[in-house]
């Protein structure tokens, strides 16, 4: 392990080792470049706490379409299985089995675990996994952050070093918007193909952004589902500077005929953590929401 990976490990423990926690959601992240993803066949992902004790989601599989090319699903309640509010003391995986069932292969880049405390942790994958093969998969927070902080966009490695540094002193508190969630009231009628909705996210020091017409491939706003949109999806959101973590309100706009109800947006950050946004009213026609934003 390098000097810049140990560094991270102990600032991410720091961070992580304190609580204990439950798994709300299971995500995934198709390859861009699958061909086609998956359709006729399915994963299996078995998950091990450091109890020794194991929690299966059989078959990942939601309402509307999954792993498709470039996509992010987001699996939750009856969709994981009992890994549903599954207790991870500490946050810590000891494993992450992926097993494919069905001759469809797929590529998926990252399987993603969110918990009920405001974080998630990742794990990469990457390769493509067919027919009966069974995946170890190594989850961690530190291998995101790592990503995160070595991602080139031109930061050079001075400046990296200086992240690093500063993120030890506990003094770097900004995080950058990665995606934008929102979960359809699984009550509501959700809405159709000719209405949409833009989200504006404001920070404290008055700077906003705009997704506009959040759309993704696929089936969107369907109830009961969580839309993941990331990227090009969120307009100038995705990147968007976040100092101290601190979203004091969003802003949702809708248009056309097709009225909602959207019990939450969630907005993700790129290092590790989350906040939610509660919203459980109806929207419709040119409507605008201000909506109050939370960490967990
Ligand atoms: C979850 O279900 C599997 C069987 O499908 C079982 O082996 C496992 O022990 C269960 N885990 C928990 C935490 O209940
Ligand atoms: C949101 O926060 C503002 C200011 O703190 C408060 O006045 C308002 O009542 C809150 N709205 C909701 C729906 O909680």
């Amino acid at each position: 392990m390098s000097v810049q990976s140990s560094v991270i490990l102990v600032v991410v423990l720091g961070f992580f080792g304190i609580q204990c926690q439950r798994i709300l959601e299971i995500h995934t992240k198709t390859d861009p470049l699958d061909p086609n993803g998956m359709s006729n066949a399915g994963v299996t992902v078995s998950i091990t706490n450091n109890e020794g004790r194991t929690c299966v989601a059989r078959k990942l599989e939601e309402e509307g379409d999954t792993f498709l090319p470039g996509e992010i699903d987001a699996f939750h309640d009856q969709e994981i299985g009992n890994c549903s509010m599954f207790h991870v003391p500490n946050n810590e995986l000891t494993g992450f089995q992926v097993t494919h069932e069905g001759s469809d292969g797929v590529w998926v880049l990252w399987y993603r675990i969110l918990f009920d405390d405001g974080t998630y942790k990742t794990c990469p994958e990457g390769v493509h996994i067919d027919d009966e093969e069974v995946h170890e998969l190594e989850a961690s927070a530190s291998k995101r952050l790592i990503l995160q902080l070595t991602r080139d966009r031109g930061s050079s490695l001075t400046m990296r070093s200086l992240m690093i540094f500063l993120a030890l002193l506990g003094l770097t508190q900004a995080a950058r918007v990665l995606e934008i969630h929102v979960f359809t009231d699984p009550d509501s009628n959700g809405m159709d193909g000719f209405a949409s909705l833009d989200l504006e996210i404001v920070t404290t020091d008055f700077r906003f952004c705009y997704a506009r017409d959040m759309q993704e491939p696929g089936d969107t706003y369907l109830p009961g589902e969580i839309d993941v949109f990331h990227d090009k999806e969120i307009g100038d959101c995705l990147n968007f500077d976040v100092p101290d973590k601190i979203i004091p309100k969003i802003r949702a706009f809708h248009h056309g005929g097709d009225g909602l109800v959207v019990s939450w947006y969630r907005i993700l950050f790129d290092d590790g953590t989350y906040i939610l946004c509660d919203d459980h009213t109806n929207i419709d026609n040119e409507a605008i929401h201000t909506i109050n934003c939370s960490a967990m």
